[in-house]
């Protein structure tokens, strides 16, 4: 459940923002959209490609150690048998009989009503970030209503997989708040079904594929056969996935179409998994600060032992405090060799390294970096976005709305402003370094409406810098330009080549 200082406010201001500013949209909105699915307009599909492309180049391009593949979205059933995802890639659903909501089992929480030591009824509550309080004032109003003396004993807050089946009837339906409507909770597959070829039966059943992983492992050989990699190595790929929530929420928080970044890193059986497991979550905290997310909103939550998947060693998350709680971003695990195992089994294909040491085959363990880009984009959001009191030249004081974003992922690196769009001399003069600055980056042009004004809508586009042609430009030597920077407002004057080298020097 999230533990945190959430802020609702912020999230409401982030899916405003969203909106406004092209950033994301609801899918088929106009349509009254699809809960789950999402669009990204021009300025998200920049920011999203850009997380997309840093992370690439820094696992893939700037490593000695890791290949990129690309696999299709469907694969052979078979393989969705052998990784277990057709036998348990499930969550818990529960059914209200009477307002035909339905609700994730772990996700639906009660409590016991203990009035004076003895239970008089029961209170149920969504998770939120207030479950707790909310139950107990559940648990008030009913002592209340029912008109009970004695003591309320403070709420036991379970969810509803802990619920005796002698229990479940006398549990209240959020929607309705009354008892006697809920389902016992059974297992809801969350992969989306399809059928490949003209014939819609049995046979021709495939799947959207829940995790873009699975793809490594199946051409892991294909990798090892026709690549010169060794061991310690690791395969990459970037694309999307899809599973049937039972409850998407939280804007792009938990969708039913995602993106995924998957690493496997393949390490020999006798190596030191814990270590190279550290090393992976050290890596990964380093990158996402290395695109701008501050350390105070980082930490780090292990999977306790007992509550691992039965092929995990170990499992550490890598969480983020968003605005609606502190939530796993980015999840580590050490699978030792779980997967090819499987893989060799179904297919009787042997999933092996030769080792020219003790001159044996083995099947090589894995470290799996697993993280969701649309989780990452609202990360970067959600660590960006300020609204501050700004005082102009004038002493006018004015709000500005500001995305703090890291230049490396900005959606706009530069926006060429000539101070007068009816002034020859000024907009020619933007107009050669426009031309010359989008060779090599995202850049904008932009003419439209008061100077300040036109910062003010880049700080919302996150833009790090703007540089304004103005008559100093034309009129004194040196060619240089206003160099306005996003978050100190600071104006100083820069010549082109100064203003490449910056680039080059915090876009990489
Ligand atoms: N191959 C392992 C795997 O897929 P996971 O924890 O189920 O592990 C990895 O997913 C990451 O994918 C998560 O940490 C999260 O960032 C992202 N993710 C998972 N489900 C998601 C969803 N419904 N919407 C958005 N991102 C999701």
């Amino acid at each position: 459940m999230p533990d945190s200082a959430e802020s609702p406010n912020l999230m409401e201001a982030l899916v405003s923002l969203a909106k406004r500013r092209g950033f994301i949209y609801q899918s088929s909105e106009i349509y009254g959209g699809l809960n789950g699915f999402f669009d990204y307009g021009p300025l998200g599909v920049e920011l999203k490609r850009n997380i997309r492309d840093c992370w690439w180049r820094d696992m893939v391009h700037r490593r000695d150690d890791i290949v990129g593949i690309e696999t299709s979205i469907i694969m052979h059933p078979k393989v969705w048998e052998a990784s277990g995802h057709v036998a348990g890639f499930s969550d818990p659903l529960v059914d209200c009989k009477v307002s035909k909501q339905r609700y994730r089992a772990d996700q639906l929480f009660w409590s016991p009503v203990v009035v004076d030591g003895k239970v008089a009824g029961y209170v149920s509550a969504l998770e939120s970030e207030r479950t707790g309080a909310e139950l107990q004032e559940a648990a008030e109003s009913f002592k209340r209503k029912k008109a009970l003396q004695g003591a309320l004993a403070p709420v036991v807050v379970k969810d509803f997989t802990e619920a005796a089946e002698a229990e479940i009837p006398l549990i209240p339906s959020p929607a309705t708040g009354e008892p006697g409507s809920l389902t016992a909770p059974r297992a809801f597959n969350m992969m989306f079904q399809t059928n490949v070829g003209a014939m819609s039966d049995a046979s021709s059943v495939a799947y959207l594929r829940p995790e873009t992983a699975q793809g490594m492992f199946v051409d892991f050989k294909n990798v090892v056969d026709t690549t010169r990699v060794k061991l310690p190595f690791g395969i990459a790929q970037v694309g999307k996935s899809f599973r049937n929530e039972i409850t998407p929420r939280n804007f792009i928080f938990r969708s039913r179409e995602f993106e995924q970044m998957e690493m496997e890193y393949f390490i020999h059986e006798d190596a030191d998994w814990a270590k190279a497991h550290e090393e992976w979550i050290v890596w990964c905290e380093s990158w996402l600060k290395s695109i701008g997310l501050p350390d105070s909103h980082l930490s780090r939550y292990t999977h306790p032992k007992e509550k691992l998947a039965f092929y995990s060693r170990g499992t550490v998350d890598i969480m983020f405090k968003y605005p609606f709680g502190v939530q796993e971003l980015w999840g580590i695990a050490a699978r030792g060799n779980y997967d090819l195992t499987q893989h060799a089994n179904a297919s009787g294909k042997p999933q092996e390294i030769f080792d020219e040491t003790t001159k044996k085959k083995f099947v090589p363990h894995v470290i799996e970096p697993a993280v969701g880009t649309d989780r990452i984009f609202l990360a970067v959001l959600t660590a960006a976005y300020a609204e501050e009191d700004v005082t102009d030249e004038k002493g006018n004081t004015e709000k500005r709305t500001v995305l703090r974003l890291s230049p490396r992922i900005a959606p706009v690196k530069v926006a060429v402003l000539p101070l007068l769009k009816n002034k020859e001399q000024l907009t020619n003069r933007a107009k050669a370094l426009y031309a010359k600055l989008k060779r090599n980056y995202a850049v904008q042009y932009d003419d439209g409406g008061a100077i300040g004004k036109r910062y003010r809508r880049q700080d919302e586009a996150g833009t790090p810098w703007c540089v304004t042609i103005d008559f100093d430009t034309i009129e004194k030597p040196g060619d240089t330009f206003t160099l306005r920077e996003r978050d100190s407002m600071k104006q100083t004057r820069i010549t082109e080549a100064e203003l490449f080298a910056l680039l080059a020097e915090h876009v990489y």
